[in-house]
């Protein structure tokens, strides 16, 4: 076996937004480090905005007036119906703008309005892009920042400390195209590897059952390191699930926001400000302005379950001119291609006629209207003591940092506020390497040759596997990824509140599903790839079920409904502030394989000492 090692002060795993974020500030605040991206893809086209994007949806504007910090604290607190990590979300509030500035001095195409010189805006926080090369752009300075790019690696586990079973020392994975072991050593490693599709089933079936909203090469793998390597994680039981335009999974903000359409039932109602129909379920937050992603998803979802669907996207009503048609059509052009590629196949012509909007399937993501992801120290000035227990953006695993989808807490983040949470994270990792100038990073050969083996086994597998080969490509020696991917998203779907229970579940449910990943877990031992590809998807399915597990067991913990439209515990059918304003903690120990649950107090972020950044 060839094996490449690999060295640095920081080890940046994944190089999308938030990665290169990290790499852009680690480099500005350690010159003279060693700053390694361990990239699965190619850094030019990877991470959520490989495709491109539209829009930036987190800008503030606070220098030209337009919002406080304050006030982008409170909308990502009413959207995620009272629960996020205020401290987190004003950190990333008051470093977003001036990273937008950059973008921008990067060459970023953002749509100015000709009088006033402004950014156009879509919505309150949102600004339009001609975002098309958005990725490139961004990874053009990631890759000048590091010392070196690894491409095409793919991390399986996370290194421990051989000295210090709770301090990260480094990466394992391979190299996706030739096939070696890489062995990355590092004295601080911060995790930035993205989201996760393909959790749950999607609604895309046969031939087009690949194509989901968020990136289907987002696997959960931020959360699966953390997992494997103890660290703490939070708000795991909230799951996206954003509407979209039905089968190609165009979004809907540009349309909703700045075209100003809107959506009616199939008896012609405009059924999304019905906040009656909502108060028995969520109280007060009924009146939350603007109305929750979860609480709008709600009212559409009982439309559909009633059997007023079909929802009605009236683009028809909106598109008046033909500078608003182009709006349209460049919206899906620069990031969901698939809309407008799935018009034209069907002869749409969306200023004629609107169009149907469905809500999608669950995606697990701490970057969106969700917040997901790893329990981070909080920033020294804002976060409540017990908050906070050493450096910004640190995980509950020594020298192991979080950022964009892998951090847990704030919402509303989306790509800009992924690369600001990365610089932050960056500058830290710097910081924590500095105070540890003396610490030489080591671990155990055991270790790596016990993963350099387990990496590798599918491979094995298949090769033994494949003389047993009943018919076709059925063995009963081995299992596939997309077989095992299959029975997960089922297993999700069925039982922890997937789109065909209409995202239904209880705790009798969940306890049966546990059960069945569980047997699942088991039978990824004997996953089988024939190439370096379905090694990949092999790697990517264990990280998969790792998060699955973690979604599973924050949703059997808490006892109550708090966000109706992207879950719902039919045993606990309404929001408890009472008994759950809070936020749970879960912890996998990695030796004993024993889950803990914390319940921590929600607390408020304390008054800010570090002023806003100039823009
Ligand atoms: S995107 O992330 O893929 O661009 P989308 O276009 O739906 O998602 O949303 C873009 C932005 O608009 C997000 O900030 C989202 O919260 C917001 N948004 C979408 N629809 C609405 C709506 N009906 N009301 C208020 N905000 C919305």
């Amino acid at each position: 076996m060839n094996v490449k090692h690999v060295d640095s002060d920081i080890l940046i795993v994944g190089g999308g937004m938030a990665g290169c974020g990290a790499a852009y500030e680690a480099r500005f605040w350690g010159k003279d480090l060693k700053i390694v991206i361990a990239e699965k893809a190619h850094i030019d086209r990877s991470g959520a905005v490989a495709q491109g994007l539209s829009a930036i949806n987190t800008y503030l504007g606070y220098e030209e007036g337009e919002n406080k910090v304050e006030d982008f604290v409170n909308y990502a607190k009413g959207d995620l119906m009272g629960l996020v990590r205020e401290d987190i979300n004003y950190d990333v509030g008051r470093h977003v703008d001036p990273s937008v500035r950059l973008m921008e001095e990067w060459g970023l195409p953002i749509i100015k309005d000709e009088k006033t010189g402004k950014y156009v805006r879509e919505g309150r926080w949102q600004i339009l892009i001609h975002g098309e090369s958005y990725k490139p752009i961004v990874a053009e300075a990631g890759r000048k920042a590091a010392s070196e790019v690894v491409n095409r690696a793919v991390i399986t586990h996370l290194l421990m400390d051989k000295n210090d079973p709770n301090r990260v020392a480094g990466a394992i994975g391979f190299d996706g195209r030739d096939g070696s072991l890489l062995v990355f050593k590092a004295k601080a490693v911060v995790l930035a590897a993205g989201g996760g599709t393909h959790i749950f089933r999607p609604r895309s079936v046969g031939e087009g059952w690949g194509r989901t909203w968020y990136s289907p090469w987002s696997s959960g793998s931020a959360y699966g390191l953390e997992i494997q390597a103890g660290a703490k994680m939070t708000q795991m039981e909230v799951r996206l699930i954003p509407t979209r335009f039905k089968d190609g999974y165009g979004p809907v903000g540009a349309w909703f926001l700045y075209l100003k359409a809107y959506a009616t039932n199939r008896l012609g109602e405009r059924y999304e400000n019905n906040r009656e129909k909502l108060r028995p379920l969520v109280g007060d937050y009924a009146d939350a302005k603007p109305m929750p992603t979860c609480l709008r998803n709600h009212l559409m979802i009982e439309e559909l379950k009633e059997g007023r669907g079909p929802i009605i996207m009236h683009t028809d009503k909106v598109l008046d001119t033909p500078e608003k048609v182009e709006a349209g059509w460049e919206d899906f052009l620069d990031m969901t291609i698939s809309q407008a590629g799935l018009w034209a196949s069907q002869n749409h012509d969306p200023a004629t006629r609107g169009y149907e909007i469905m809500p999608t399937e669950p995606y697990i993501m701490g970057s969106h209207a969700v917040n997901a992801g790893a329990w981070v120290s909080g920033p020294e000035d804002v976060a409540p003591k017990e908050y906070q227990w050493g450096y910004n953006h640190m995980t509950t695993v020594t020298g192991l940092f979080a950022a964009g989808d892998a951090a847990g807490g704030a919402a509303h983040k989306f790509s800009s506020g992924s690369f600001a949470e990365g610089r932050i994270a960056g500058k830290s990792a710097v910081r924590f390497v500095r105070d540890h100038e003396l610490h030489v990073p080591a671990f155990d050969t055991a270790t790596v040759d016990k993963y350099g083996e387990q990496i590798f086994q599918p491979l094995e597998n298949y090769k033994v596997g494949r003389n047993y080969i009943t018919q076709g490509t059925v063995s009963p020696y081995y299992l596939y990824p997309s077989q095992g991917l299959k029975r997960l998203e089922k297993i999700m779907d069925e039982y922890a509140g997937g789109w065909t229970s209409y995202y239904m579940t209880n705790a009798d449910l969940l306890n049966r599903g546990l059960e069945l990943l569980t047997m699942l877990r088991e039978d990824l031992e004997y996953l089988g790839a024939e190439d370096l590809h379905q090694l990949t998807r092999a790697w990517e399915l264990v990280h998969r079920v790792w998060t699955a597990e973690a979604v599973v067991r924050h949703t059997l913990a808490r006892e109550e409904t708090r966000w109706p439209g992207y879950y719902y515990r039919s045993d606990f059918p309404k929001v408890d502030d009472k008994n759950w304003k809070l936020f749970l903690v879960s912890r996998r120990d990695p030796v004993s394989g024993i889950w803990t649950m914390e319940k921590v107090k929600y607390l408020p972020m304390a008054k800010p000492t570090v002023p806003v950044a100039p823009a």
